[in-house]
């Protein structure tokens, strides 16, 4: 069959690598789609037929019009796996917070100021008490791969951070810090509403965000029941059919703190590639699995 593939960096992206191989492995064919030199045509020709299933890698930071190429590809008719619906409602920090909230998946506490107007410090004291004591984490709603989140350590710090993300334009969404030692989290990716693999990412170096992005350590996890049917739902908050789910264990509670709709591939693979052999998952090759599957007239059609 045909699969497109839409993504910001297109065969520049790691993922791509073992993505390519593995559509190719299963003797597919490939489209690859950038959403910022495809040109859209309505009403959408009839020919050439869209792809039979797309990958659509959109990310945080891919800019808002790559959702019109995923649009464009279902007017044509095309699957997309995420769809256009469920990469809307999961574009930033922000707006997943509201949905996660809607489908009471737990989170930290958080607070978003508007980037139109000056918390002034009042309204910042307000907010540090929603939040509790320090630290605290400031993120910018639209940042990836930890880029974009930092950490606060005092009430001067966050003024100085609010005016700056005030004359950047950026509503600044607070949030409280969750404590774990050694600074981690976990990635769960979510393929079809069940848990395709898992990971604990370990900060290095004295950093506390612990992306691989960062040179995160990986360390392969069996995620405990709970985590799993957490991330489940997490996922299923947006109709994402594949997601990567960020989970803290905070001291009281597992809190989600995003869910990614372009899961990277290569350190969730890094992590199932150490340890005994059972259990090893292909994830490329399950998430290429998992679009045939779903494709109209496919194995699972
Ligand atoms: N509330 C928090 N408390 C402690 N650490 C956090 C918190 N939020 C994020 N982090 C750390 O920062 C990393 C990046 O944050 P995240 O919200 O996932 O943004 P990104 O989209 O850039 O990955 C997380 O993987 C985690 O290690
Ligand atoms: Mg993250």
């Amino acid at each position: 069959m045909r699969i497109g593939y839409v993504s910001r960096l297109g065969a520049s992206s790691p993922s791509f690598v073992p993505l390519e191989a593995a559509i190719r492995a299963r003797g597919h064919a490939l489209e690859v789609m950038s959403p910022i030199t495809t040109a859209l045509v309505y009403p959408p020709p009839r020919d050439p037929p869209p792809p039979h299933v797309t990958l659509t890698r959109i990310g945080g930071t891919s800019p808002l019009t790559a959702q019109d190429l995923v649009r464009h590809l279902e007017a044509r008719g095309g699957r997309c796996v995420n769809t256009a619906s469920s990469l809307m409602r999961s574009s930033d920090k922000v707006t997943m917070l509201a949905e996660l909230a809607r489908c009471g998946v737990p989170t930290p506490p958080s607070v978003v100021l508007p980037a139109v107007d000056d918390p002034g410090r009042a309204r910042l004291e307000h907010a540090v008490q929603v939040l509790g004591p320090p630290p605290w984490v400031a993120k910018l709603p639209r940042g990836n791969k930890g880029q974009g989140v930092v950490v606060v350590e005092s009430l001067p710090t966050l003024h100085g951070i609010a005016d700056w993300f005030l004359a950047m334009g950026q509503p600044l969404l607070l949030q409280a810090f969750v404590r774990t030692r050694p600074p981690s989290d976990c990635r769960v990716v979510v393929v079809g509403g069940r848990v395709l693999a898992a990971m604990r990412r370990y900060g290095e170096h004295g950093e506390l965000r612990a992306n691989v992005h960062l040179g995160g350590r990986v360390e392969r996890l069996v995620p405990p029941p709970a985590m799993a049917a957490l991330a489940v739902r997490a996922a299923q908050a947006f109709g994402l059919e594949v997601a990567g789910v960020d989970l803290m264990e905070g001291p009281d509670a597992l809190v989600v703190i995003e869910v990614n709709s372009s899961p990277g591939v290569i350190g969730i693979q890094r992590a199932q590639d150490q340890g005994p052999g059972p259990g090893r998952v292909q994830v490329a090759e399950e998430i290429i699995g998992y679009l045939e599957s779903v494709a109209p007239g496919g194995a699972g059609a």
